[in-house]
């Protein structure tokens, strides 16, 4: 993380310190601003919110809705509730993870239910809904 960065970190710490359970809306601010929230952050907020890093690091850790490093260009959203892991999701998981290896521009995230299940397995593509997916359909999409 840039000065730049650590100073708008402090600033945004700064102006939500005084509300009620601060500590989430600062992340999710933090998150909203640089699309993820850099563990050089934690210090930062720690030190504005007079918590320990610890404190800090545990409840970033705990939701998954803050990202913990910056965004690729593709987010595969894989849902992994009930009727899609009923139709391969885990599978399906692994295999994209294995093939999606490092250096590749991608991500795959976990969710739990996009209302799809009748199209199972579902996922979410950089924000669009796609039913009965595969392996080479996800791939497919991501290195368009
Ligand atoms: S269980 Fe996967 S979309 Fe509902």
């Amino acid at each position: 993380m840039s000065e730049l960065d650590a100073a708008e970190v402090r600033e945004i710490a700064e102006a939500l310190r005084s509300l009620d359970g601060a500590l989430l809306p600062i992340l999710h601010a933090i998150n909203d601003r640089f699309g993820y929230v850099d563990e050089a952050a934690v210090p930062i907020i720690a030190d504005v919110l007079n918590l320990s890093r610890a404190e800090v690091h545990g409840v970033l850790t705990f939701y998954h809705d803050f990202r913990r490093e910056p965004a690729k260009r593709h987010i595969v959203r894989l849902c992994r509730a009930e009727a899609c892991q009923s139709l391969g999701a885990d599978r399906l998981a692994e295999e994209l993870d294995a093939a999606l290896g490092t250096g590749t521009d991608a991500t795959v995230e976990t969710v739990y239910c996009l209302g799809n299940c009748a199209l199972s397995p579902a996922a979410l593509v950089d924000g669009k809904l796609y039913g009965r997916v595969t392996t080479d359909s996800v791939l497919a999409l991501v290195r368009r």
